[in-house]
């Protein structure tokens, strides 16, 4: 089935992924009204979306998807027809400190959003999640399928499970247009230098150590954050709702081999590698099977890990300003730089 996107809500669209995805609608299919969503906490960067916000294609509102009433002004303004679902604490370490946050806005807010989109009778809502869900895999262990069990091991991921099977009881209860997808891990542009492969990079530029968790021989299935955009564009497009979908990178290289390669384009000394205590319940591998995404919906582009590396790296190194705003906090005010002191 092909939908013709018209109106859509973004949430979570001044984070990592959002922003990504905004940019890649915008640039690649236009002529969509965009709304972003986003309360712009510690990881929410409006400047991420600074080259669009003067267009007439994208409005933003500084808003928590757990401000029901404030939503549904949002709502019976916009009247979107889509709705694309990324707002969520995403970092396990921050669940590992605090649960709380994750559970408030990963499984609250996701269930005032589908209220919301239930009653102003969304066509296609996209709740994008996650292959932690599917818990950690032991060596040699098939790939993880739609079909399979969930089993979470922190309380990121059982947050993100939790909102799973919310959208998916509204799918069966309520016959809701819902489809969830499961993203292997992100890398790019504009991420949060508290993830692993910017931490490298940023820490790697300013000569300080790059922090390895236990032997580093923990393996992700690494996927270019453009790539996994343009699937969730394509599921909406030509998904069917009512489905789970997987959606992998496709390349499987460890931890300490992805520092290594970072350090090796930036012409670095391994010496910079330094191995601390592991997480708890640290998940040895994920792997995903994303045969069914790319037997509908035609989706097989990707790019290698060595060359969206490669990507990653020069950006940023010519988005310096970028990062040292955010480690510096800076960043923070932005919104009120381009919005309050304006009125
Ligand atoms: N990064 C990855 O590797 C990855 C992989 C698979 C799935 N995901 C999922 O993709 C989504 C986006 O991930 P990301 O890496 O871009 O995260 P991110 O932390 O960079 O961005 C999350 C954004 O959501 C916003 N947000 C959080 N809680 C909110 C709330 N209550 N109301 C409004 N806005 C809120 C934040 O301000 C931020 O801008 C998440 O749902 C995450 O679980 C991420």
């Amino acid at each position: 089935m092909t939908f013709k996107v018209q109106r859509m809500l973004v949430t979570g669209g001044a984070g990592f992924i959002g922003s990504n995805f905004i940019a890649h609608v915008l640039e690649k299919y236009g002529a969509v009204r965009m709304v972003c969503v986003d309360k712009l906490g510690y990881a929410g960067n409006l400047e991420n979306l600074s080259g669009f916000l003067k267009s007439e294609a994208l409005g933003f509102e500084k808003l928590d998807i757990c401000n029901e009433a404030g939503m549904r002004t949002v709502f019976e303004r916009e009247r979107p027809d889509t709705v694309v679902h990324f707002a969520a604490e995403s970092h396990v370490d921050r669940s590992i400190m605090s649960a709380r946050p994750f559970v408030e806005s990963n499984i609250l807010g996701t269930q005032i959003l589908l209220d919301l989109c239930r009653q102003f009778q969304v066509q296609c809502m996209l709740h994008v999640s996650t292959d932690e869900v599917y818990g950690a895999l032991s060596p040699g262990q098939a790939a993880s399928l739609e079909t399979d069990s969930l089993d979470p091991t922190n309380p990121y991921s059982a947050s993100k499970a939790s909102s799973d099977l919310m959208v998916l009881s509204y799918v069966k209860t309520h016959d809701f247009p819902a489809l969830v997808t499961r993203c292997s891990n992100n890398y790019g542009p504009y991420q949060f230098p508290e993830k692993f492969i910017p931490l490298a990079i940023t820490n790697a530029i300013e000569d300080k150590p790059i922090p390895i968790y236990g032997d580093g021989l923990q393996v992700r299935d690494w996927i270019f954050v453009r790539d996994h955009c343009e699937a969730i564009w394509r599921l909406i497009t030509h998904g069917k709702t009512g489905e789970i979908y997987n959606i992998g990178g496709h390349n499987q290289p460890t931890n300490i081999e992805i520092a290594r390669q970072i350090l090796t384009m930036l012409g670095k000394p391994e010496s910079l590698l330094e191995h601390i205590k592991d997480r708890p319940a640290h998940d040895r591998r994920y792997n995903l099977d994303d045969a069914k995404l790319m037997a509908e919906t035609a989706f097989k582009e990707r790019v290698s890990v060595a060359e969206g590396l490669r990507h990653t790296v020069a950006w940023y190194v010519k988005n310096e300003p970028w990062w040292r705003r955010v480690k510096s906090g800076e960043y923070q005010t932005y919104y009120e730089r381009q919005y309050v002191s304006r009125k």
